[in-house]
């Protein structure tokens, strides 16, 4: 009995798991963002490790093994600011925009690098076993990873051209397109080579405007030995994304690439009464209407919320909108405006029959999850990209914002409204869930085997930093042209000895 007693203990002992001491770096002040990295956090501090977390969102609640630094930054105010284009064009142009991101991220760097706090951590003597820091827009705090000389996990929200050479990702533009491009899988002779082009001027602007303004802030509070931030975000171990081949194209993936997406989504809960009541009653299903957290609706032109106010009078069903004022000019009988919702409480709402959304990957995620049809009317960053894929996918239908108009947003309604497209959404939900361990459980895993394993450099190819000659096999091609020419040459000759 005694030694049972002391072989439990002693499998016990054995078996309890080792703790680390882990940094959380997410320098974006970007809530939709911070939405995936919290699960990820939380757990982690949850199994024993002790968390240190740099973000713009402090936990409400403070939280054992827990520990928040909170970085501020009063001059951009990004949450429902962003106006809607005027125009009938798409304002947000393909070639402008990851300029105006970069220039974002330069930002947000400057800020993170230059706060108080993060000189306070710079100048204590803590020691980290692991950090683990959101890929995005700068790489600046990747210098952290330098100075605790330790191992380095990416989280992405949205998987970029430039961070794919980051773990030698084949990102071949003949079937892959960076999330910032906008078109499908299927790409015609012009759009791989706009695909490539763009490739081309994303990561030459990156590798040398960006980094080095990058790397310039970072050098005055880091010192000027710091080695180049490209090196350093060179060493790290695993990327984990935001994807998954039922919301994003299926791509190559090395070992070091792991698909995590949709961890965001929690538990569904109660909705708040008065929103419930309204769509518990309403006999023909609700439309639920948001453009997410960055778009101010109420700087809709008239003129379009007239073509959505208009089509909505025409439908039986009621209409949910997420709307940034107390008002609406000629507000349509069936329709409720809410300033703020639980959008995935209303999403898995089995009353709520369509999604209508920019096509921001958090939304589209948890309308896959909730198996709810989209209308997608896409305008920025990787917007378009989701809402192809997820009309590809049979979980929506996409409507360029150009092409708005009252018939338009009525026909997509009634096609999405259709029980044959709801059983096609079903099946996408089925497809998303279908996955061989809990989201959670893979990120932890994958984190946690960083550490064991003090970096795993092995999870990557052997790409990283290879001359393209070598990574594109011209120098293998030039060599074998050169011999079939020859031999070409040589047989002419012989057949011709009189030349
Ligand atoms: C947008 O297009 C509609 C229909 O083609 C037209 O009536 C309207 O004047 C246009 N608005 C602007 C701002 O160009
Ligand atoms: C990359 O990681 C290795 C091993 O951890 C370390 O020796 C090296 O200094 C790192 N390089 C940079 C530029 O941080
Ligand atoms: C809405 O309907 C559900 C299911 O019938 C019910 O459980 C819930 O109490 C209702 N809520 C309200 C506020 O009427
Ligand atoms: C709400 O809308 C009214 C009328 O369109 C406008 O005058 C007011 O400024 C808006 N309020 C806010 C907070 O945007
Ligand atoms: C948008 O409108 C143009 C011109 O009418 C049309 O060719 C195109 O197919 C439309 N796109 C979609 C996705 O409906």
């Amino acid at each position: 009995m005694k030694i049972l007693l002391i072989l439990s203990i002693l499998v016990t002992l054995g078996s309890a798991e080792q703790t680390y001491n882990i940094l959380g770096i997410f320098p974006h002040n970007l809530v939709s963002h911070q939405m995936m990295f919290d699960p990820i956090m939380k757990k982690l501090a949850n199994k024993g490790h002790t968390v240190t977390v740099i973000s713009y969102f402090p936990q409400e609640k403070p939280m054992k093994n827990y520990r928040d630094i909170t970085l501020e930054d009063s001059s951009v105010e990004l949450l429902n600011s962003i106006p809607l284009p005027s125009s009938n064009e798409s304002s947000f142009n393909l070639y402008y925009e990851f300029y105006y991101m970069l220039e974002l991220g330069q930002h947000f760097c400057e800020v993170g690098v230059k706060s108080a706090t993060i000189r306070e951590l710079l100048n204590s003597d803590e020691r980290f076993d692991l950090v683990v820091t959101e890929l995005f827009t700068n790489n600046c705090l990747f210098a952290f990873a330098h100075k605790f000389n330790a191992p380095v996990v990416g989280i992405t929200s949205t998987f970029l051209h430039w961070d794919y050479n980051k773990i030698g990702n084949p990102s071949n533009p003949a079937y892959i397109s960076d999330n910032l491009l906008t078109m499908g899988e299927h790409k015609t002779f012009m759009e791989r080579l706009e695909t490539t082009l763009l490739n081309l001027l994303h990561q030459t602007f990156y590798d040398y405007y960006i980094n080095f303004k990058n790397q310039k802030v970072s050098a005055e509070v880091f010192g000027r030995d710091l080695p180049l931030l490209s090196d350093i975000s060179q060493n790290i171990s695993l990327i984990l994304t935001n994807s998954h081949l039922s919301i994003t194209p299926s791509i190559s993936l090395v070992p070091g690439l792991i698909e995590i997406g949709g961890i965001h989504v929690g538990d569904v809960k109660k909705l708040p009464e008065d929103i419930e009541k309204w769509i518990n009653q309403s006999d023909h299903g609700v439309i639920y209407f948001s453009m997410g957290s960055l778009i101010r609706v109420d700087t809709f032109p008239e003129e379009k919320r007239e073509m959505f106010t208009n089509a909505f009078r025409r439908l039986p069903q009621r209409v949910l909108w997420k709307w940034e004022n107390d008002t609406m000019p000629e507000k349509p009988e069936n329709v409720m405006i809410q300033k703020w919702m639980p959008q995935l409480d209303v999403l898995c709402h089995p009353n709520v029959k369509v999604f209508i959304t920019h096509g921001g990957m958090f939304g589209v995620t948890e309308a896959v999850y909730c198996g709810v049809p989209m209308v997608i009317i896409p305008l920025f960053s990787d917007q378009t990209t989701n809402a192809l894929t997820v009309e590809n996918n049979g979980g929506g239908v996409h409507l360029p914002y150009e092409n708005l108009s009252e018939e338009s947003i009525y026909d997509a309604l009634i096609s999405v409204l259709d029980p044959k497209f709801n059983k096609k959404a079903k099946a996408l939900s089925d497809r998303f869930k279908d996955r061989p361990m809990p989201l959670l459980e893979t990120a932890i895993y994958w984190i946690e085997y960083v550490a064991r394993q003090g970096g795993a450099p092995h999870l990557k190819t052997a790409a990283i930093g290879m001359p393209f000659y070598k990574y594109l096999l011209l120098d293998v091609i030039a060599f074998l042209l050169l011999i079939v020419l020859s031999i070409i040459f040589v047989v002419y000759y012989l057949a011709n000895p009189k030349l």
